[in-house]
């Protein structure tokens, strides 16, 4: 039976243009709600840019315009952003809108009738320059567990305490760098606590979360639910809580709001009620997040909603984060990278193919490694299920005019197979397992194109030219119900490949197309192979992006992240120039690495310090580097060390290198253009 669906997908901040890592949560959540669709159910998806709060407020200050201005520029960058990566809403509305405004205020009314609010005066730091109170993130200073200086206001970067604005030892003013006054304020409170019950209940029922989130929640109920701070004092960019004069609902308050504000514009612009989506028991209200705003979603909202007679989602999807080459995405390493600066270079689809390719239900972080993303999307995209495609519609077209007859019977089996595939895939699907999915639908196209490379119709052809058409017109049919599987991750290609056989696919039902007459389109340039340069291009692009900006968050200007060492070395005594002058350091290019019998930590190298000659160097790098990977890097060598002799043979200079030892050893590099016999100055 067809069921109803109502999907959300996190809201945006309006401050900052969308990312690979954003990315990650739309991709996913589209391709749900695609196979959603493609399963005959009714699904809907509502989304809306996140527009209010104090970064907001005072970007646009920054930016000298109104954040009513500066939130419609956005508005209409993301939209496109979201359209050119194939992620289609149903309605993507923004929260500062009027049934927006209605909604939060019906739900902070509710709340206060039933007596979940409570109002009292709190403590804060407030900037006399700037005339605002300071909040977590606007304040900086020195952290008072470890020390460490100009660390945010509730947690810091280097030891991970978490503490009150107040704690700080030495407090700043982010903005202005002045020292803040403590001031009271009256502010506005959920009583989370008195919702337990209810919640512990909700929490309960099977599938609401995975498996991970219920046990984070179970210990967020073992700490104890605290009262929410629900109010903002003016200036801020928000809604005015009624019956106050200088009180605004706190952003975290009305950005989920805007779930059933962006349904409600869609239902009224449709012919439909919110009732009947929101508010139904047919329907089921389905939540995408990232992993870090799910105490807002599993305990905040759900408490907001139950407290205003509103229905509580029926399931929360929780993802995790994206890494790039395995580390926490950076703008100095050119791995921040806006949705937009990778549309210049590569198209959507490649993307949404790794992503699908590595998705699962669980929280773990999604690595887009580069090499990873070349070599995979080329070997399974495009030398599997593209070429199944063109190797057969091309040769139709160019021996046998294109015309389509019967498949052979091996075929026949294989679109079979293809066929009966479809609960399992389908069930994955729904199981958000789309890396299993694909994998199951990868192994078929390997048979499909196993079956066309054993009989060889261009071959065959030249003595049996209908039986090359049959094993032809079965492999267009085999390509066609593979992108039937795939068209909820490539909606592009399955587009495409409709109108190329005439055959639109709109649902999983095309499975048991067959197509044995007729003419087939010309195949032109479906998709094309991923060359290596297309991402260094976007790596280096994104690093110019953001080339003086620092590290942080998107439209944030913020100092460079430091990774720095818990426990570094203590430093040497103090030399003069003379003394390191007398270190000849110069750039050398490992010409062989090899491992060294009986000593596990060594690594034999041959570094050519070009027309100065080359050395051979032990170096103790076996646990950190596979010497396969060093040849042709370059390296710094302290190259007028004395040799010294060893067990294996002399050892003519030193491998510079970082790092505490053992597996933990990085080799340091100079920039690519220096040349070998460079000196280090
Ligand atoms: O974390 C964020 O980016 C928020 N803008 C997400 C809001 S989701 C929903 F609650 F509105
Ligand atoms: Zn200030």
């Amino acid at each position: 039976m067809a069921k109803k669906i109502l999907v959300t997908s996190a809201l945006p901040y309006a401050n900052g243009s969308i990312h690979l890592g954003h990315l990650v949560e739309y991709i996913q959540s589209d391709i749900w709600v695609r196979a959603q669709r493609m399963m005959g159910h009714e699904c809907r998806h509502m989304c809306a840019d996140d527009t209010h709060g104090t970064p907001i407020m005072l970007s646009a200050r920054k930016a000298g315009i109104t954040p009513e201005e500066m939130i419609a520029a956005v508005h209409t960058e993301h939209s496109q952003d979201f359209k050119d990566f194939l992620v289609e809403f149903d309605n993507y509305y923004t929260t500062n809108s009027p049934e927006n405004r209605q909604f939060a205020e019906t739900i902070y009314l509710r709340l206060k009738a039933g007596g979940y609010i409570d109002i009292r005066s709190i403590r804060q730091f407030f900037c006399e320059h700037d005339g605002i109170f300071l909040p977590d993130r606007l304040i900086r200073g020195t952290c008072p567990k470890c020390g460490a200086e100009d660390q945010y206001g509730d947690a810091c970067e280097v030891c991970s305490a978490t503490y009150q604005p107040t704690d700080l030892k030495v407090a700043h003013c982010s903005l202005c760098g002045n020292s803040p006054v403590l001031r009271d304020s009256e502010h506005h409170f959920v009583k989370l606590g008195a919702f337990t019950d209810r919640l512990r209940e909700w929490i309960s029922v099977e599938d609401r979360v995975n498996p991970q989130i219920r046990r984070k929640l179970e210990d967020w109920f073992a700490d104890g639910l605290q009262d929410w701070d629900i109010s903002r004092d003016a200036p801020y960019f928000g809604f005015q809580i009624p019956g106050t004069t200088d009180k605004y609902f706190y952003v975290w308050l009305d950005a989920p709001v805007g779930y059933m504000a962006s349904t409600q514009n869609w239902a009224q612009r449709n012919g439909q009620t919110f009732e009947e989506w929101w508010q139904s028991e047919d329907t089921d209200i389905i939540h995408f997040i990232g992993k870090d705003i799910t105490y807002f979603h599993c305990l905040f909202w759900p408490a907001m909603l139950m407290g205003s007679d509103f229905r509580a989602p029926r399931r929360v999807n929780v993802h995790g984060f994206l890494t790039v080459d395995g580390k926490k995405m950076s703008k100095s390493r050119g791995t921040f990278i806006k949705a937009r600066t990778w549309l210049k270079h590569l198209g959507p689809e490649y993307l949404r193919y790794y992503y699908a390719a590595k998705l699962s239900d669980g929280v773990d972080d999604l690595d887009l490694n580069f090499q990873d993303f070349v070599s995979r999307v080329n070997a399974e995209l495009i030398n599997t299920l593209v070429n199944l495609g063109s190797r057969t519609v091309n040769f139709l077209n160019r021996k046998l005019d294109g015309q389509l007859c019967p498949p052979d019977e091996a075929s026949v089996k294989l679109l079979e197979d293809l066929r009966a595939a479809a609960p399992e895939v389908l069930g994955l699907y729904e199981e958000r397992k789309f890396s299993a999915a694909l994998r199951r639908i990868m192994k078929l196209a390997d048979d499909a194109n196993l079956h066309i490379t054993g009989t060889a119709p261009w071959t065959m052809v030249k003595t049996d030219p209908e039986g090359a058409r049959a094993v032809c017109s079965g492999g267009v049919n085999l390509f066609y119900r593979l992108c039937v599987l795939l068209a909820p991750v490539l909606p592009d290609l399955a587009r495409k490949v409709g109108e190329l056989t005439g055959h639109p696919i709109n649902s999983f039902e095309d499975l048991s197309v067959l197509m044995t007459e007729g003419k087939v389109g010309d195949f032109g340039s479906v998709m094309d192979r991923v060359a290596p340069e297309k991402l260094e291009a976007i790596r280096e692009e994104a690093a110019a992006e953001f080339a003086g900006a620092g590290e942080g968050a998107a439209g944030e200007a913020k100092g460079p992240e430091v990774d720095a060492r818990v426990d570094p070395e203590p430093l040497e005594a103090e030399i003069e120039i003379d003394a390191f002058a007398k270190v000849d350091l110069r750039v050398g290019v490992i010409l062989s690495a090899a491992a060294v019998e009986g000593a596990d930590k060594l690594l034999q190298l041959t570094v050519s310090l070009g027309n100065l000659g080359t050395r051979n160097v032990f170096a103790g790098i076996r646990k950190s580097h596979d010497p396969e990977k060093l040849v042709g890097r370059k390296v710094i060598l302290v190259a007028n060390l004395k040799p010294r002799k060893m067990r294996f043979g002399m050892s003519e200079g030193m491998v510079c290198a970082a790092g505490p030892g053992g597996q933990e050893v990085y080799l340091l590099s100079p920039e690519s253009d220096a040349k070998a016999g460079d000196r280090v100055h």
